[in-house]
């Protein structure tokens, strides 16, 4: 798959601002031109098959890179790359713009030199530049991210759930129609976008809903191997649509994308892997899983779900599920003022954060919040601290599913003034838990 990506300067230019990378190696930009060595960074780091055109929806304003400088004067290799997404992520009563980081990989044999430290450095400093108050990321292991300042905001759990399991019933489900066919990302991306966007701003909305928000993204999710579906059928798309309905999704309400895996050639297909469940309301989450928990010659339905999601309440037996909470969205603040300024509070909220910041000192010292449902003020204050709490802790409770109280539970949180803790824990919370519906 081809990407429409702007040019880029395609000559490798050490990169302007604070960070640097160790010595042996420079921080550089990187453009369309290296996408095959960005490509085979990231193949070599992320232990992957070599595959035929994947795509690489990357924004190459955005991407960056370490190489390394031979001795000689001779062009370096390329040793990491990263690059970020441009979301206008949903938090709490509001969107920011946030830098999603995204393919940081550093090749085996340069790891452990502080080139992943020296590319989220870098990273911040450009988010910060950019204006954007947030980095957010999804990680391949969840104990790298916390020393950069990142806070575990939005786990979500994975189900394992029987064919079978009985369903409570819901009212208007048994009207919606259901189709069944083969995804195609030409025929689909669109209205699959559509779905999983109405999803995200269902309610109260879901903070953490990550967009797929550029073309390329939106058909990159479907991509589909046969190097890749470790014995899996193609991937199928269910939709569920209101006959009488006309809308941005044409009537569709829900959707999954999904793939049978058979345990045995010719034998039973076993086991469903749901890769996205988004549904618009009730009732179409109802109707879509009623489908996916009856198909024919398979015994499991596998998914990762928000750990509120519909399907946990309107199945009779949710133990049968079998939930196991795993970290989704990381959250940084870059901003911090802004960050906490821009999101909305649903009890009123005033307190003053003392906050550590080892890496972007500008976070650090006493904040005064004054907010609610409205809107928020942030400002700096010389005033007594109400609770003391570093960065990544207030970047895990930022998207309202992880509990200032909690976290103090924790001992990560200290209550300087006592009776401040449950209020402002109160204020940070949000009626929907964040999650994030793909990895990025
Ligand atoms: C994870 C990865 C990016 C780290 O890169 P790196 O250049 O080796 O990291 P650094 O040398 O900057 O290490 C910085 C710190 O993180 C720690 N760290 C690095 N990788 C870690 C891991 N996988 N688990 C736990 N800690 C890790 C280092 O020990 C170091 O700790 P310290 O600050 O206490 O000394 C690299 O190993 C990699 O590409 N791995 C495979 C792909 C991957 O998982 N990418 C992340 C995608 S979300």
């Amino acid at each position: 798959m081809s990407t429409d990506a702007p040019t880029a300067p395609t000559t490798p230019q050490p990169l302007p601002g604070g960070a640097s990378a160790p010595d042996g190696y420079q921080l550089v930009t990187l453009g369309p031109d290296d996408r095959d060595a960005y490509l085979g960074v990231d193949v070599l780091a992320f232990g992957q098959p070599d595959l035929e055109d994947p795509p690489v929806p990357v924004d190459w304003s955005r991407a960056a890179g370490v190489r390394t400088t031979p001795a000689d004067g001779a062009a370096g290799e390329l040793a990491a790359v990263h690059a970020s997404y441009p979301f206008d992520l949903p938090v709490p009563g509001a969107r920011l713009p946030a830098a999603g980081l995204t393919w940081l990989s550093v090749h085996p044999l340069h790891r452990r030199r502080r080139l992943a430290s020296a590319m989220i450095a870098h990273h911040l400093q450009r988010t910060a530049a950019r204006g954007e108050p947030l980095s957010v990321l999804t990680a391949s292991e969840a104990s790298i991210y916390g020393r950069f300042g990142y806070g575990s905001a939005a786990p979500v759990v994975t189900v394992t759930v029987p064919r079978g399991a009985a369903l409570r019933p819901v009212p208007g489900s048994e009207r919606l129609t259901t189709r069944l066919e083969r995804a195609d990302a030409t025929r689909h991306a669109a209205v699959v976008h559509a779905v999983h966007t109405a999803a995200g701003a269902a309610g109260p909305g879901r903070p953490g809903w990550a967009p797929r928000s550029t073309p390329a993204l939106q058909e990159a999710f479907f991509w589909d191997p046969p190097g890749e579906r470790h014995g899996a059928e193609a991937l199928l798309l269910l939709t569920v649509s209101d006959p009488g309905a006309e809308d941005a999704g044409h009537g569709t309400r829900a959707h999954a994308l999904v793939a049978r895996t058979p345990t045995t050639v010719g034998g039973d297909l076993d086991r469903v892997r749901v890769r996205e469940a988004a549904a618009v309301d009730p009732a179409a989450a109802r109707a879509l899983w009623g489908v996916l928990l009856d198909l024919d010659l398979t015994t499991v339905v596998e998914a990762r779900l928000p750990v509120d999601d519909a399907l946990l309440h309107q199945l009779v037996d949710a133990r049968s599920a079998r939930p196991v909470v795993r970290d989704q969205v990381w959250v940084r603040l870059v901003d911090l003022p802004a960050a906490l300024a821009g999101r909305r509070y649903p009890a009123p909220v005033d307190v003053v954060l003392e906050v550590t910041d080892a890496l972007l000192p500008a976070n650090a010292g006493r904040w005064h919040l004054v907010g609610g449902p409205q809107g928020a003020q942030v400002t700096r204050t010389g005033s007594e601290a109400h609770l003391a709490l570093d960065v990544r802790d207030l970047g895990a409770a930022y998207l309202g599913g992880v509990g200032l109280a909690a976290l103090a539970g924790a001992g990560l949180v200290r209550e300087l003034v006592p009776g401040t803790l449950a209020p402002a824990s109160t204020a940070f919370g949000w009626p929907l838990a964040p999650a994030c519906s793909w990895t990025f």
